[in-house]
């Protein structure tokens, strides 16, 4: 990415032990240091439980008041009963964007095969783009290596600042 294009990110850590402070996060210090190097400034960081309410609500704050350009969630994808972030995203966005989960699984299936359990999804509410990431801070890194080199262009487009793709 160049080095002049600054954007928002709003960083949700949605992990129940995390949320009553049982366990240190290592992943959002992650999110935090991939997308900084790219020109993301960090809007809004939230640690939630795995409650599908609670993650709905504040990607709704971060996407309807603060007006975030990517907002990353970590954790929360895989079987367990208790993992609902796919579900709390697809509850509030309003175009899903298939391509981005399904670039992160094919390149982490590489990686482990590991990556086919996980559920994340990613879509567009207004002009936040919404992508979920594993919850390990070695899952986050390797999916956000799969993903910057298209993230540029697709959040110039959501805000109105690109209309021609054979550019970029
Ligand atoms: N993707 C990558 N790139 N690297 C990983 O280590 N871990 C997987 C998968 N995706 C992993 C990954 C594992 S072990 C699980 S259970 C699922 O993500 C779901 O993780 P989550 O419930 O923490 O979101």
């Amino acid at each position: 990415m160049k080095n002049n294009f600054t954007f928002t990110i709003g960083i949700v850590i949605v992990s129940d032990k995390g949320s009553r402070g049982e366990r240190v996060d290592e992943s959002g210090p992650v999110i935090e240091k991939v997308l900084g190097s790219v020109g993301g400034a960090v809007k809004k960081y939230s640690i939630v439980s795995d409650e599908k309410a609670e993650i709905e609500s504040v990607l709704l704050e971060m996407a309807d008041e603060l007006h975030v350009d990517l907002i990353l969630t970590s954790g929360g994808t895989g079987f367990s009963h208790r993992d609902n972030t796919p579900e709390a995203t697809l509850g509030v966005i309003e175009k899903i964007v298939p391509g981005i989960p399904e670039a992160m699984r094919a390149e982490s299936l590489k990686i482990t095969p590991k990556a086919m359990l996980s559920r994340a999804v990613s879509g567009i509410r207004k002009k936040s783009l919404i992508i979920n990431l594993p919850g390990s801070p070695k899952g986050v890194e390797e999916c956000l290596d799969t993903i910057l080199p298209a993230l540029k262009h697709g959040i110039e487009i959501l805000r109105g600042d690109a209309s021609e793709c054979g550019r970029h």
